[in-house]
């Protein structure tokens, strides 16, 4: 389960304040001197009781102001840019009984989705009782990623983000499947931004079942690659070719051949295209291409 890190100060600094003071000494959760200030400035944060509610305030009366950056759904608010080797979030928990959740349902918030991370996370219980979580642990350097590979996932029981509490998620590391809390709640978050994160496997789990059950997280090139391929462009089908066999991103291997497999005429052809994959020289490949096979073939 997550690290869970002893820190304990008294003093509150504000929103802008907690920035600079990660940015003077940049964050990196795999050293434990940064890792240690780090904690201290989301537990100072997390002692200035006002300032997120302000912020909430002052965008909501605020409408020419250009929309905050987003991009982890409508429960997230990012505090800061990247920057330093960190970003601010604060993440918003509906309860059950939330209008939020009975309208759009508990797969909308990351409820019941066991899960792990390809970025390393603080996160602090800021308001309400907390969400609840069920963890495992795994060995990512063990896991080929495709879909239906059996992975040994260790228990690590049910914790809650209570009020104060703080834990490091490690990437690659800890699997989570989140409950929803009793009452609406809110965790901060100092999230490790690294350019090379985009290029690493998250999956979703089915922990019942020991097996990966998708891939998660996909990078902006590897939309583009199908798009492009998708149009029928001479120069993407090129590109795809050559990256399908030599990118060093086996996702990105993956999703040229995919978008290759998309547009051929028949399924014969579909067939032929992850023939080749299966002896592209990757492992992730072969073993997709094999289920792609056999979903043809059945
Ligand atoms: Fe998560």
């Amino acid at each position: 389960m997550p690290r869970l890190i002893t820190c304990a100060s008294d003093r509150a600094i504000g929103l802008n304040a907690c920035i600079d003071a990660l940015s003077a000494r940049q964050f990196d959760p795999r050293d434990e001197d940064s890792l240690a200030h780090g904690a201290l400035c989301l537990r100072e944060l997390g002692n200035d009781r006002r300032f997120l509610g302000d912020l909430i305030a002052r965008e909501l009366a605020d409408r020419d102001s250009p929309p905050r950056e987003q991009g982890y759904g409508p429960q997230s608010i990012v505090l800061s840019s990247p920057q330093s080797g960190f970003f601010l979030r604060a993440n918003i928990w509906p309860a059950e009984q939330d209008h939020a959740v009975q309208a759009s349902g508990r797969g909308a918030f990351q409820y019941d989705v066991p899960h792990d991370h390809n970025f390393s996370f603080l996160t602090l219980g800021y308001f309400g009782p907390g969400y609840r979580s069920d963890y495992w642990e795994y060995e990512y350097e063990d896991v080929v990623g495709h879909i239906g590979e059996h992975v040994a996932l260790e228990p690590k029981g049910r914790q809650q983000l209570t009020p104060g509490r703080i834990m490091l998620y490690r990437a690659h590391r800890d699997i989570h499947s989140q409950i929803p809390p009793l009452a609406m709640s809110v965790s901060l978050n100092v999230m490790h931004a690294d350019g090379s994160h985009g290029w690493f496997d998250q999956y979703a789990f089915d922990p019942a079942a020991g097996v990966i059950t998708d891939r998660l997280g996909t990078g902006s090139s590897e939309a583009f690659i199908r798009i492009a391929v998708s149009l029928e462009s001479d120069a993407a089908l090129d590109l795809a070719e050559n990256f399908g066999r030599s990118h060093p991103s086996d996702r990105m291997r993956y999703a040229c051949w995919d978008a290759r497999a998309g547009i051929v005429k028949d399924d014969e052809a579909r067939d032929a295209v992850w023939r080749e994959a299966e002896v592209a020289g990757s492992r992730l490949i072969a073993a997709e291409a094999r289920r792609k096979r056999a979903e043809l073939a059945g």
